[in-house]
């Protein structure tokens, strides 16, 4: 059996988070969240902003890169507030994994022009900072103060959101992931008033992405997908969700790196993000995250890059505690026959994992990653998975050190 290295102190860690994690699932079953009005296809920008204007906003603080501005990808957006009679502000310094100085310029931009929503147009990190800033916005607090679960006591402004990347599923969830601008570590905002009232999905916007970058959302996608199912506070609902995402993704994730014009499968693959958004903001996510954070934080490591190349590994050091869920995911995605044997389906379900990475040219360990920075690294994986995860199996620190030694460049 894998993962015998923790320590007697770690179990009794573990024990203690089973705990606190049958109190969180109380608390999410008795949370509703809410449910986002979806505008999907080639008109799905037009349809957003009617809905914006019906809400009776007045201006709207468009949060965004400066590549997108360059790039003119605003431009339907802008002629769909001004038929709607909103008005508009940009704010374009979002950077990726954004800091908590890049949220105080935006929350900067959205007080000097007066706004009173928010529009999201970009990837995770153009919707994590927006997060950020709508709460800011109505609550008297420095950034730092509003890191934890609901810190605002007011409600913050509304949030719409149009992803151009298909990955993150930010615009449903409650957190938005901050990097502290000295030390990187990420910090959670979570507070489930942030999830967008609209959002748009249309296939047009990412269809000129780089496969490189396809890649990577749409492993991040999948990460959410396959982590939301076998967490620990999975459900039948969050199940049937996950499900349906790894389903879209290993069907559409290889033809829009292939064929990035496919507007069919651009549009399943931005579907497919949303869906296991809605997954993992009820079950949560695993030791993937906890670890890819880390890699970000020390490394520059892209998010969704870092979560492709753990994926399998920590799926394969899970397997033993959910075998039967990996069985069930190869006769629900089609490949395997319920006729075989369930530790021959979960291996099924583990090479297709593994053969997806290579389709996709990801690598199989980390070039940049250094002995030295192991223990490090490995302690703070440990610690996160503790505070905002539900990974199916705990990992001791030795566990998640002998893990990331697996990844070092040959
Ligand atoms: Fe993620």
């Amino acid at each position: 059996m894998r993962g015998s290295q923790s320590t007697l102190a770690e179990r009794l860690r573990f024990k203690l988070h089973r705990a606190e994690l049958k109190a969180t699932a109380m608390g999410l079953k008795l949370m509703p969240l809410r449910e986002s009005r979806l505008h999907e296809g080639l008109d799905a920008t037009h349809s957003l902003a009617r809905e914006i204007g019906h809400y009776g906003v007045n201006k709207v603080l468009i949060v965004t890169t400066a590549g997108v501005v360059k790039r003119q990808q605003l431009d339907t957006l802008i002629a769909a507030l001004a038929q709607n009679q909103v008005g508009f502000a940009i704010y374009s310094g979002i950077t990726p994994d954004p800091s908590v100085s890049v949220v105080k310029e935006g929350l900067q931009a959205q007080q000097q022009h007066q706004c009173d929503a928010v529009v999201a147009f970009g990837g995770g990190s153009a919707i994590d900072a927006s997060k950020a800033i709508v709460v800011a916005a109505t609550n008297d607090k420095p950034v730092e103060k509003l890191v934890g679960i609901r810190k605002g006591r007011n409600k913050p402004l509304p949030l719409f959101c149009v992803p151009t990347t298909a990955g993150t599923g930010s615009e449903v969830t409650s957190v938005a992931v901050i990097s502290d601008d000295v030390t990187h570590t990420k910090r959670f905002i979570i507070d489930s008033r942030t999830i967008a009232k609209g959002v748009a999905l249309d296939p047009a916007l990412s269809q000129s992405l780089p496969p490189s970058i396809t890649a990577e959302t749409g492993m991040d996608a999948l990460t959410h997908a396959i982590e939301a199912y076998l967490s620990q506070l999975a459900s039948p609902q969050t199940d049937a969700l996950a499900l349906e995402a790894i389903e879209l993704i290993f069907t559409h994730l290889p033809e829009v790196y292939r064929n990035g014009g496919n507007l069919e499968s651009r549009a399943a693959m931005a579907r497919a993000s949303l869906i296991a958004g809605k997954a993992f903001r009820k079950a949560m996510l695993g030791y993937v995250h906890a670890i890819s954070h880390q890699l970000g934080a020390c490394y520059g490591l892209p998010h969704g890059f870092a979560n492709a190349i753990l994926l399998p590994r920590i799926v394969a050091f899970s397997q033993d505690a959910v075998q039967d869920k990996l069985a069930q995911l190869a006769i629900e995605t089609g490949l395997g026959e319920a006729s075989l044997g369930r530790s021959d389906l979960a291996g099924l379900t583990l090479d297709r994992l593994e053969r997806l990475n290579t389709e996709l040219g990801i690598p199989d360990n980390v070039e940049s990653l250094k002995e030295q920075d192991i223990p490090s690294i490995a302690s703070a994986a440990y610690k996160e998975a503790l505070s905002v995860h539900a990974g199916p199996k705990y990992m001791g620190r030795k566990d998640i050190q002998a893990l990331l030694r697996g990844l070092l460049p040959q």
